[in-house]
């Protein structure tokens, strides 16, 4: 006979395994959401795009796509985002399979399948495979960069102050080692006219310049900067511009193709959607015997975009995990997710901006700015906001104390409800309302 005590460890057991495995969960749901998604076309003229934005529907199967904690509202995807429910289940089937006979499944099996997603990533992005490398980050993709080309004593690096703070300490440790000045400015905020940013840019080379660096879309206030410009004037001038691309791709809607830069470095785990720890890194294809790699690499790689991945024995859960975020990307389509983005973005903007004590950092004229914006706030520190919205409404946001930029930044992805959206325009006014 079957005990209830038994039925209970039973049952606590099962609760257990589903807690430990809630990427797993109704498959089969996740499997309608994207055909329901693949089927909706993407929609090709501007009101068609403004009308899919709010198409809750849609939005909805979007969303059943994720495992979302709603026990909160995450609006801090900028940080970290979190990887499709299908990734996550692939990710799980790999390091499985892997584990069956490492060396074979893994280096004979696994790997060679990387070179299918290196085409994906390249094909929709219009560039040749053998300009893509799949790295595990960001950093990593720019500390590449950043450390892959010689300088020597004296020569300068050029960027704002508003780079990523482990790209500018990339800079300042060669400083420390070989003498290479890091050169910084402050950028317009908020960022009214980018072509006055290409000139402060153009007023600070001199023959010392040796590379330029940029981001695509500011960390501290989702600003987007004109890098197409900026790598242009560094061409005009012999100076090789790096682009920082942690929070633009896959988020702005663009491809590498048409941004027309030689170097560029990005997190695939941010607004892809991609597993943890991965990132590309894009350098064109006649620039990539000049780079050296981060860890060494073999005479023989050295034309080989795939010299920047040779970082030893490693997983290839994350790498081949890619293709169901790209799934997942290309069934939304590049145009409907912007637009979205900036749909929430907006709704939540013009209802707070009202308010006489609320601005933005962040310019949100077309093109200049997506779903990231810091908010500022008068009279309060966005430290004691950033309390108040976690620990009275579960609402998670980031505080930024950086001067110039002060404030809250805030970044909903393509999972977020109107109504959580609302939720959080209601409690920032009930904060104002405090005092
Ligand atoms: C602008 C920018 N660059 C680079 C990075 C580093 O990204 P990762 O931590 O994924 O390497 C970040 C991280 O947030 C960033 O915001």
């Amino acid at each position: 006979m079957f005990h209830r005590r038994q039925l209970l460890i039973a049952s606590a057991a099962a609760a257990a395994a589903a807690s430990a495995l809630p990427a797993l969960a109704s498959p089969p749901i996740r499997r309608r959401a994207l055909a329901a998604l693949r089927e909706a076309r993407p929609p090709e003229a501007a009101d068609d795009l403004a009308a899919a934005a709010q198409d809750e529907d849609f939005w909805a199967w979007v969303r059943d796509c994720y495992t979302v904690d709603t026990s909160m509202v995450n609006f801090n995807n900028g940080g970290v985002s979190p990887a499709t429910a299908d990734a996550q289940a692939a990710q799980l089937r790999h390091l499985a399979y892997t584990h069956e006979a490492p060396s074979h499944h893994l280096w004979r099996v696994l790997s060679p399948q990387v070179e299918t997603v290196r085409e994906r990533l390249a094909r929709y992005h219009g560039v040749d495979a053998e300009e893509v490398a799949l790295t595990r980050n960001a950093s990593e993709s720019l500390m590449t960069l950043l450390f892959g080309h010689d300088l020597k004593r004296g020569d300068e690096v050029l960027c704002t102050s508003h780079d990523y703070p482990r790209m500018l300490d990339t800079v300042l440790q060669r400083g420390r080692r070989e003498g290479i000045r890091l050169v910084t400015f402050d950028p317009p905020v908020p960022l009214t006219d980018p072509d006055e940013l290409v000139r402060m840019y153009a007023e600070r080379i001199t023959e010392r310049t040796k590379l330029i660096l940029v981001s695509h879309m500011v960390y501290l206030t989702g600003q987007v900067f004109p890098v197409t410009a900026i790598t242009a004037l560094g061409r005009e001038r012999g100076i090789p511009v790096i682009v920082d691309g942690a929070h633009a791709i896959f988020h702005m809607d663009f491809r590498l193709a048409e941004l027309d830069v030689d170097y560029y470095g990005a997190s695939l785990h941010k607004w892809l959607c991609g597993p943890l720890g991965t990132g590309l890194l894009y350098v064109r294809r006649e620039r990539i015997p000049s780079v050296w790699s981060l860890q060494a690499s073999s005479e023989t790689l050295d034309d080989d975009i795939r010299k920047f991945e040779q970082v030893g024995t490693r997983p290839e859960d994350g790498r081949l995990a890619l293709t169901e975020s790209l799934d997942l990307h290309e069934a939304i389509g590049g145009a409907r997710k912007l637009a979205r983005l900036c749909y929430l973005r907006d709704r939540w903007t013009t209802r707070l901006t009202e308010h006489p004590r609320v601005s933005l950092n962040t310019n949100l004229a077309p093109g200049l700015a997506g779903s990231i914006v810091n908010l500022a706030l008068e009279g309060a520190e966005p430290h004691e906001l950033q309390a108040y919205l976690w620990s009275e409404h579960r609402i998670y946001t980031i505080s930024i104390g950086f001067e110039g930029c002060s404030g809250l930044r805030v970044s909903p992805h393509v999972y977020t409800t109107v109504g959580e959206v609302d939720r959080f325009s209601e409690a920032v006014e009930r904060f104002l309302e405090l005092g």
